[in-house]
């Protein structure tokens, strides 16, 4: 176990979700349609062939949720709020019923103690702007502005931190240019286009933000992975730093040096963006806090016969794996850390998300998962010792509060500190929810 100072007593310690993969209810009280439902429904491409029409039924079960994350001794919760509750068409008329939801689960988390963190875009938006071109026309930057500020009007300050975007990198390119997310395109231009709209949505919404706020911090949370070589050829090398550059320079770059990075930019060659003068001063406006997620590393080799950037995966012997086939790898959260903090100027960090899948059992009743207990305290440890050697962090979550809806897996990957029995959906404390409870307790006697 860590020593009790580790972390501060005001560090937050909690659990991380998302609307669509949780709240359920798609048509409760005036929400409208988001291109997630639509994909989940008619794309054929959802490993279970489940939507998220139902999923862990949040929506109507919040105030039992957000006592079991009371329960579960947590002083922070990081959530999602759904673009088509708030705005059902996108833009236009706000849906009050939709941000009164919001503003109840903001206010039971207060009650509690609960900190509460919220993420405004986690992938569902809003059919009728999809329609319209989704992230790949401008407009949707404006539109998401509107919807920044809708929330922000109504749950100013009461929220400890505002997150523009999730996961960027994973819209664009898992939604763009693999296809395997909404909305589906395989295309490299309209990826990279879909990137920068983004980026840009997000600088548009930082102002706003502010404007309805004093206290909450502002800013966005990136997923991060970093790349090691799986053998020490010079391809690899450079398939390794050209990986890096696509999967975390082309964010890291923009929202912190105001540029993209040199050598990717060149080497999308033609498929690169367009982009107004302005843009860039506008991504780069400055933030008060950076989120990550991260769950892996990348452990690669060059292989021509792939796409750019030629990078293949390569598994690594005796090392364990998640059932989302991702390797546990703490040491790479630590030195990602230590570099974001050395390459950029961030002036605080958090985690947003770190979790695993796993094959659950049920026994008895008790779920004991004792290798994400691994998973949990090695990355806590990798957290706790960045802190030490001076990463300004302030938080970390862990992913997920309960098993839910995984994207195009389905129902078919549990993350959850808590499993959910879908057909009852009765929430159960793994063994790893119960660990993390007594770890946070242990940090949290005075010091
Ligand atoms: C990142 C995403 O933000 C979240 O929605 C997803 O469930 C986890 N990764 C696990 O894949």
């Amino acid at each position: 176990m860590p020593s009790l100072t580790d972390f501060p007593r005001d560090f937050h310690f909690g659990a991380a979700t998302s609307a669509y993969q949780i709240e359920g209810a798609v048509h409760a009280d005036g929400r409208g349609p988001s291109m997630w439902d639509e994909f989940a429904h008619h794309s054929g491409r959802i490993a279970d062939k489940s939507t998220g029409d139902v999923a862990c039924d949040h929506y109507h079960r919040m105030p039992q949720d957000v006592a079991l994350i009371k329960t579960l001794g947590h002083n922070a919760y990081r959530f999602s709020i759904a673009w088509p509750r708030v705005l059902p068409q996108g833009t236009g008329l706000v849906n009050a019923q939709g941000l009164d939801f919001y503003e109840r689960l903001v206010d039971a988390l207060l009650e509690k103690g609960i900190a509460p963190y919220a993420t405004l875009y986690h992938w569902d938006l809003p059919l009728p702007l999809h329609a319209r071109g989704g992230w790949l026309n401008r407009d949707t930057c404006h539109a998401f502005a509107e919807f920044a500020d809708a929330v922000a009007r109504r749950l100013g300050d009461r929220v400890h931190s505002y997150a523009t975007l999730n996961e960027p990198r994973c819209s664009a390119t898992v939604g763009y240019l693999e296809g395997r997310h909404a909305p589906g395109m395989e295309d490299r231009s309209k990826s990279l286009l879909a990137a920068h709209h983004l980026l840009l949505a997000h600088g548009m919404a930082v102002p706003v933000l502010r404007s309805h706020t004093q206290t909450a911090k502002v800013g966005i949370v990136l997923d991060v992975k970093p790349y090691y070589a799986a053998d020490p050829s010079v391809q690899t090398q450079q398939a390794v730093q050209h990986a890096d550059g696509v999967f975390n320079r082309w964010f890291l770059d923009p929202l912190f040096l105001g540029r993209y990075p040199a050598d990717i930019w060149q080497a999308h060659g033609e498929h690169a963006p367009d982009i107004a003068a302005s843009d860039m001063q506008i991504i780069a406006q400055p933030i008060d806090s950076l989120g990550l997620n991260y769950y892996t590393r990348g452990h690669v080799r060059f292989d021509a016969s792939l796409p750019y950037p030629h990078a293949r995966e390569v598994e690594v012997p005796g090392a364990l794996y998640t059932t989302m086939g991702w390797e546990i790898f703490p040491e790479g959260l630590h030195h990602m850390l230590l570099r974001l903090q050395q390459q950029y100027p961030v002036k605080d960090l958090f985690i947003a998300e770190n979790g695993a899948a796993l094959n659950d059992q049920v026994l008895d009743g008790q779920i004991n998962d004792s290798v994400r207990v691994h998973y949990l305290h090695s990355h806590l440890m990798a957290v706790a010792r960045a802190k030490r050697e001076g990463v300004p962090l302030s938080a970390y979550f862990a992913w997920s509060l309960m098993d839910n809806f995984e994207w195009g897996k389905g129902y078919t990957q549990r993350f959850g500190l808590c499993h959910v029995d879908y057909a009852t959906q009765v929430r159960t404390p793994k063994a790893s929810a119960w660990w993390y409870q007594g770890f946070i307790a242990s940090q949290q006697i005075s010091q």
